[in-house]
């Protein structure tokens, strides 16, 4: 039995947080991850409590399927999830890729909507519901946890809803989920549907009913929350909204909503709400993308009260102007950790309590660039030691090395960048002028590792923490055929943050291409 359907039958105001950050968020572009990455994420989701991780799309891709096995063996707590198709070959990559899954659930989905039956299926209402009952059947066959979905459910004729739905649950679907795949539906329609179901399929007791709603007319959370109103069960959702184009429901707005407004909105979850901010920075850092400083919840702004009038009032009572406290999505201010003459066993320590484990080797590194750190910046705070660990891990298996820059700039021009790096252990210079010192930077890089085909498509700076020593976190996102990566770096000089970000970003190409760059000669003539 699906583990979802039996919690729900035992609990009926309980909800079902199905997160597809790793599915639908990561398949958008700018937000594809790593293997490692998507790894790191699913242990966060797993310990911010989310019920349901939707992997990937495990047909999709060599790496795909790899990274669903991965998360399969590695997740403790929530049901490991694989898309497919409604197609045998679909669905059997989605069984093996979760077979290690201690909970597994297979998730396919075909279109029922009068306009993608004909335009992008060409397939009649016979053949698609004969697809649906084929393929739910054969799902079953890998495991007991079959959702399905019906693609563009939302612009669906109810008639034939009714009967793929009963078509689905008949064939042994416990989850029926009805996507609002354009984002078109308006609360009080998408509830309707979602009644209309419960009224007229008869087999409707069998399933729990899901949401899926994206969020082009910003509707996404409403529509979600109209959905479990009406009866829905399990919401799908992602970390800051991520998905197909405008984004799916955000999942922290839902839970907090849930959790803020519960005498409206009787209803359970398994979310630890103090995990909120991690996931979401962590997602941040790993996909190169800070959220808008207003978006509710984990903006940066969310909790912050800017005008005279409000801040009077908070000071006076806390809740004439805040609905939710900070501390309860897990907003803790940055604290002052640690100084220029803390030892190695302090740092040691420290790190591990901010849940950093390193190797002695890494732990040396990054105890040498702390000290660095130290010297330049009076204060260091946890934030300043997470983004000088991320970076250094990260660096740590890297054929490209960042050594040494020094820049010239500054009003009188030509800006020069004199930048080393080594390839593979071996050491590379190159001096050149460019548009500014950033500009610089890059030529210098693009001089000692040629990459023709990869286009900058975004370069970005935020401070880390408060101040003018504060140590900058830089993102360079790359595009080189349809790979696109994002490669962050930190460090107190904006300019070598920046370099540290452009490496970053294209040893992440390395990886996704499999191979350091072929043009070899052209490394060599570099070499000093
Ligand atoms: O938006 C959608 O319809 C989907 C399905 C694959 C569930 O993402
Ligand atoms: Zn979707």
């Amino acid at each position: 039995m699906s583990k979802a359907y039996d919690t729900v039958k035992k609990d009926p105001n309980r909800v079902i947080i199905f997160d597809t950050t790793l599915r639908d968020g990561e398949q958008s572009p700018g937000c594809s991850m790593t293997l490692e990455e998507k790894l790191k994420m699913a242990i966060i989701l797993d310990e911010l409590g989310v019920d349901v991780i939707e992997a990937g799309f495990p047909i999709a891709s060599p790496g795909d399927f790899e990274a669903v096995s991965q998360i399969a063996k590695t997740v403790k707590n929530a049901t490991v999830c694989g898309l497919s198709r409604a197609k045998e070959a679909d669905i059997e990559a989605a069984g093996q890729a979760i077979q290690a899954a201690e909970s597994k659930r297979i998730h396919t989905f075909i279109s029922t909507s009068p306009l993608h039956m004909k335009y992008k299926l060409k397939m009649g209402e016979n053949s698609v519901i004969e697809a649906i009952h084929d393929s739910v059947t054969f799902a079953r066959k890998f495991t007991d946890d079959v959702e399905w979905s019906a693609e563009d459910g939302s612009r669906t004729e109810d008639d034939f809803l009714c009967k793929a739905v009963e078509t689905a649950i008949n064939a042994g679907a416990q989850v029926i989920n009805i996507p609002d795949t354009v984002g078109y539906a308006i609360p009080e329609e998408y509830a309707a549907q979602i009644k209309m179901l419960f009224e007229r399929v008869p087999n409707i007791d069998k399933a729990i009913i899901s949401t899926h709603c994206h969020n082009d007319l910003g509707l996404a959370v409403a529509n979600s929350l109209a959905g479990v109103q009406a009866g829905a069960r399990q919401m799908e959702c992602t970390i800051n909204g991520i998905g197909e184009r405008a984004g799916n429901a955000a999942l922290e707005e839902l839970v907090m909503t849930l959790r803020t407004r519960h005498d409206l909105l009787p209803y359970t979850n398994n979310i630890n709400t103090t995990k909120i901010t991690k996931a979401s920075r962590t997602l941040c850092s790993i996909t190169g993308t800070n959220v808008q400083p207003n978006k509710a919840i984990v903006g940066a702004n969310a909790f912050a009260h800017a005008s005279g009038i409000h801040q009077d009032g908070m000071l006076k009572h806390a809740q004439t102007y805040e609905i939710m406290t900070p501390e309860s999505v897990g907003i803790t201010e940055s604290k002052l950790v640690m100084a220029k003459h803390s030892g190695r066993a302090a740092f040691r320590s420290k790190l591990s309590e901010l849940g950093f484990e390193l190797s002695d080797d890494a732990l040396n590194d990054a105890f040498k660039r702390f000290k660095v750190l130290a010297d330049r910046k009076k204060e260091i705070f946890e934030d300043d030691l997470i983004a000088l660990v991320e970076d250094e891990v990260v660096r740590k298996n890297e054929a490209l090395k960042f050594h040494s820059l020094k820049i010239e700039a500054g009003t009188d021009g030509p800006q020069t960048a004199d930048i080393t790096l080594s390839i593979e252990g071996k050491m590379h210079s190159a001096k050149i002028e460019g548009n500014g010192p950033v500009d610089a930077i890059f030529r210098a890089i693009r001089e000692i590792y040629p990459h023709p085909e990869a286009r900058l498509k975004l370069y970005q700076v935020h401070a880390v923490t408060g101040g003018t020593d504060a140590q900058a976190e830089v993102t360079v996102q790359l595009e080189e055929a349809d790979k696109v990566v994002n490669g962050g770096g930190a460090d107190t000089d904006t300019l070598v943050a920046s370099a540290r970000a452009y490496v970053n970003a294209l040893n992440k190409l390395m990886i996704k291409r499999g191979s350091i760059n072929p043009q070899r000669d052209d490394i060599d003539k570099a070499a000093i």
